[in-house]
């Protein structure tokens, strides 16, 4: 297992649309442990294949928050069946963008189908902390990033200044 390179924002990679997994395999289960030794390492509690460089519609999740009871999931392929009505507000933030939080209001319970690592079709209903980071993770294999949610003055102002920031690293 190794810890792979975060994409962060501008990069463009990460307006890029993830294409969809036809199976599991070997390398696949390989670039998974990666992912989840990046996630837990960062640390975070989601992380999409895009965000190490990688456009496959996959991402990883673990929103237990504890290192004792960790509970990973693994979700490929997925789809959103249904969005409740109600919505709900969270403080998000992203391992992309590091160090910026905002709140962003998204449906507060959603039912998703997906594929798990042994490529069986699963489908579950979430709500809470999972619900939204699992619009989030989702959101990134549409190219789409919670900044997107805020005002335009908001967005261009943290676009802006990580874009600063990675001229100065260029310079470096
Ligand atoms: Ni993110």
């Amino acid at each position: 297992m190794s810890i792979r390179k975060l994409v962060i924002l501008p990069d463009a990679r990460l307006r890029q649309i993830s294409a969809p997994i036809p199976g599991v395999d070997k390398d696949l289960r390989r670039f998974v442990d990666d992912m989840f030794e990046t996630m837990y390492d960062a640390p975070g509690i989601g992380l999409a294949a895009i965000q190490v460089g990688e456009p496959k519609r996959l991402f990883t999740l673990d929103v237990s928050k504890r290192d004792d009871t960790r509970e990973p999931m693994v979700v490929i392929n997925p789809e959103i069946t249904w969005k409740s009505d109600e919505m709900s507000v969270y403080e998000e933030g992203c391992l992309s963008i590091p160090e910026y939080y905002e709140e962003v209001e998204r449906p507060a319970a959603i039912r998703l189908k997906y594929r798990d690592i042994d490529f069986n079709e699963r489908e579950i209903e979430a709500d809470g902390i999972l619900a939204t980071c699992i619009q989030h993770e989702l959101d990134h294999l549409n190219g789409v990033l919670f900044i997107d949610y805020l005002s335009k003055l908001k967005r261009d102002r943290v676009i802006k200044k990580f874009a600063k920031a990675a001229k100065r690293e260029d310079e470096a």
